[in-house]
């Protein structure tokens, strides 16, 4: 079981002074801005990215904005855009304060918190405490005096103190208490009721990290089969955690067949008994239930947000096929659907439990549905947007589970947010069934040249395209919207490396010693520096999949230290390994010194 480092475990206390300071030119700032009906972006045509939404009382709500980095205060009397302004660069989460002026919003590309304060009409920054980088999301713990933030690709956990305002002049005050490095990297969070425990899952794999915030220690990580986990919720009397994942066969062959039966990939929201999550003696593989999105003919790929109305009924949507499912009572398994925007990742109940409205990150709109009626209320679009350019017609593609057979799976599904679940698939990329490979990171997949684990693919756009025929069994793409597929795939970059920067002198002289390394063992004939670390070659690596193929393209090396697992049937679970144990590419043996030297040079590629 992981546990935290004592050592590496460290307090911030940030002058509160300079955060009040701040506030008060903010606020300043905020105010003149407010006059300056121009700093109003809410007639602006733009793409928004809508990610998040948080609901303040006085009936508004607080939505981010990750791609124009802009929040937008929606009144929910009228369900109109009260006002919209630009706060970061992009945004990825937001959460209220239990005061109800106050919410705090994350931006992934600053990597900080920033505190905003509310009114109707008006939305200010007060103050921002930078936090561990890429920040993806922020749990509110339930007396709103403390917050976490999870932090996915430098893996950790950011926790804050949330002291109150003095009076109503004053704002709160946010100040770092503690990081916690996690073993895996980390996104949706899910606070429990009893105020002291947090949730927090992988990213990708199947994985729950249970946080003690009071004494702000990770105490044991609980696994079970499954991947990309979108969505959590606690069961309104407390005893269980609803979870939205799914569930990738990597023994199967991505057939039609396989497909057509859910037998490649299933959509669920898995029950877990909090019980059983608390503890770890018990098996969670075993504990607790399913429910099944989406049935065979009529797919529901790609499962997001999930959360409870006020009479105890739950609602959950699958981001693939844009629609919400609101369950009539927690044990059925067959619900109507109802059509939301394009994309909805999040789910929020507001408005008394009367309503719930979902986040519909590809349209920049949300959608408004009647939870008693169990019917579409409305749509409420966040602003004007400009005509969709190849990038925003391919990002779209990319998270639609329409490309597949019955809509059961999209491009996401496998490659999560662009980067990849880390499991095997048994796919037509190598030409073959019987020999599934490891699901590859499309982050910097720009940068390579041929594509697939064998080279077989010469272009980026013979790859897309056969990815939806062979690995999805959709209908083929025209070659515009495979240009389109191409264009988004071209914003993607690689993943920031797990230690970008020496953290002192040793580790500087560590790196270096691994540079040297990686020279002097000829690694560079293959992965070639200084930008793709990878190469047009072919060879034979002494490495053999199921079917006999013995030649593969050398992985680009850029984040490769975000690599669950490593070699093309993933038999390598640390860079430490893919050397000691398998000598990868050596003429002799390395020492342990240059062992660690080598992986700590990977590890800031
Ligand atoms: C069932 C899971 C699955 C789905 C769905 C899927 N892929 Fe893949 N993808 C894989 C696997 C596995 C590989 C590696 C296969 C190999 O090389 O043999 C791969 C490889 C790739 C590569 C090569 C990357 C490189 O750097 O060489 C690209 C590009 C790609 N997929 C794009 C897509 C796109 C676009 C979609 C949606 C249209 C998609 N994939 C759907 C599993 C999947
Ligand atoms: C002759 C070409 C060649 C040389 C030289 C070479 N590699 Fe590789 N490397 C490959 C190939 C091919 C693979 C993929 C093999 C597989 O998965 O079956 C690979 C895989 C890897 C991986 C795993 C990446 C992943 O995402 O799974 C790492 C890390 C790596 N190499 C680092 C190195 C280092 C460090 C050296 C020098 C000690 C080196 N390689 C030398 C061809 C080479």
């Amino acid at each position: 079981m992981p546990s935290i480092d004592a050592q590496s475990t460290f307090r911030v206390d940030l002058s509160l002074k300079t955060v009040q300071g701040a506030a008060l030119c903010a606020l300043i700032l905020a105010q003149q801005a407010s006059a300056d009906a121009s700093h109003d972006l809410r007639e602006i045509a733009q793409f928004r990215r809508p990610v998040a939404a948080c609901a303040l009382d006085k009936e508004l709500i607080v939505v981010a904005n990750s791609r124009s980095g802009s929040v937008s205060v929606v009144d929910t009397e009228t369900w109109s855009v009260t006002v919209e302004r630009q706060i970061g660069e992009r945004l990825s989460d937001v959460a209220a304060l239990p005061d109800g002026r106050h919410v705090l919003a994350t931006d992934e590309q600053e990597h900080a918190v920033l505190l905003l304060g509310v009114e109707a009409g008006k939305i200010w920054e007060i103050g921002r405490v930078p936090v561990a980088n890429h920040p993806v999301s922020i749990a509110v713990m339930p007396d709103g005096r403390s917050a976490a933030v999870a932090s996915l690709w430098s893996r950790t956990l950011t926790l804050l103190d949330v002291a109150a305002s003095a009076g109503d002049d004053e704002p709160p005050q946010i100040s770092v208490r503690a990081t916690i490095p996690f073993p895996f990297p980390p996104r949706v969070q899910c606070a429990l009721p009893d105020g002291r425990h947090l949730i927090v899952a992988d990213a990708f794999q199947a994985r729950l990290a249970v946080v003690n915030v009071e004494s702000a220690e990770l105490k044991f990580v609980r696994s079970f089969a499954g991947h990309n986990i979108r969505g959590m919720a606690v069961a309104p009397d407390g005893r269980d955690l609803y979870v939205t994942h799914q569930l990738l066969n990597s023994a199967a062959p991505t057939t039609f067949d396989s497909i057509h039966w859910g037998n490649l990939l299933e959509n669920l929201i898995r029950v877990l008994p909090m019980k059983a999550v608390l503890d770890p003696e018990t098996d969670l593989v075993r504990a607790g239930r399913s429910i099944l999105l989406g049935t065979t003919g009529s797919g529901a790929g790609d499962p997001g947000g999930v959360a409870f109305t006020d009479d105890d009924r739950l609602i959950a949507v699958a981001s693939g096929v844009d629609k919400a499912a609101l369950f009539p009572e927690l044990h059925s398994v067959v619900t109507p659907w109802i059509e939301t925007g394009r994309r909805p990742t999040e789910v929020l109940v507001v408005a008394g439990g009367a309503t719930a409205i979902t986040v519909n990150m590809l349209d920049d709109s949300l959608t408004v549905i009647d939870v008693s009626e169990r019917t579409l209320e409305r749509d409420v679009s966040l602003g004007p947007t400009p005509d969709p350019g190849p990038r925003e017609r391919g990002e779209s593609l990319f998270f639609d589970a329409r490309l597949s057979h019955d809509r059961w799976l999209s491009c996401h599904s496998c490659h999560t947010d662009g980067h990849t679940t880390g499991l095997l698939a048994d796919t037509q990329g190598d030409g073959s069934y019987g020999s599934p490979k490891r699901i590859l990171s499309l982050l910097g997949t720009r940068d390579n040249n041929p594509w697939a684990w064998n080279g077989g693919f010469r272009t980026l756009h013979d790859q897309v395209g056969n990815s939806v025929t062979t690995s999805m069994h959709g209908e083929a793409l025209a070659p515009e919207q495979i240009g389109d597929v191409v264009a988004y795939l071209h914003t993607l970059e690689a993943p920031p490396p797990l230690i970008p920067e020496p953290t002192s002198e040793d580790d500087a002289r560590l790196l270096e010693q691994g540079r040297t390394v990686f020279h002097a063992e000829g690694c560079a004939r293959c992965h070639v520096p200084p930008l793709t670390y990878t190469s047009d070659q072919i060879v034979d690596v002494g490495l053999e999949d199921e079917q006999g193929a013995r030649k593969f393209n050398p992985p680009s090396l850029r984040g490769v230290s975000q690599n669950e697992r490593l070699l093309h049937d993933g038999r390598v679970d640390s860079l430490e390994a893919l050397f000691r144990d398998e000598g990868h590419q050596l003429e002799t043996g390395l020492s342990d010194d240059d062992v660690a030297a080598l992986v700590r040079f990977l590890r800031s590629l």
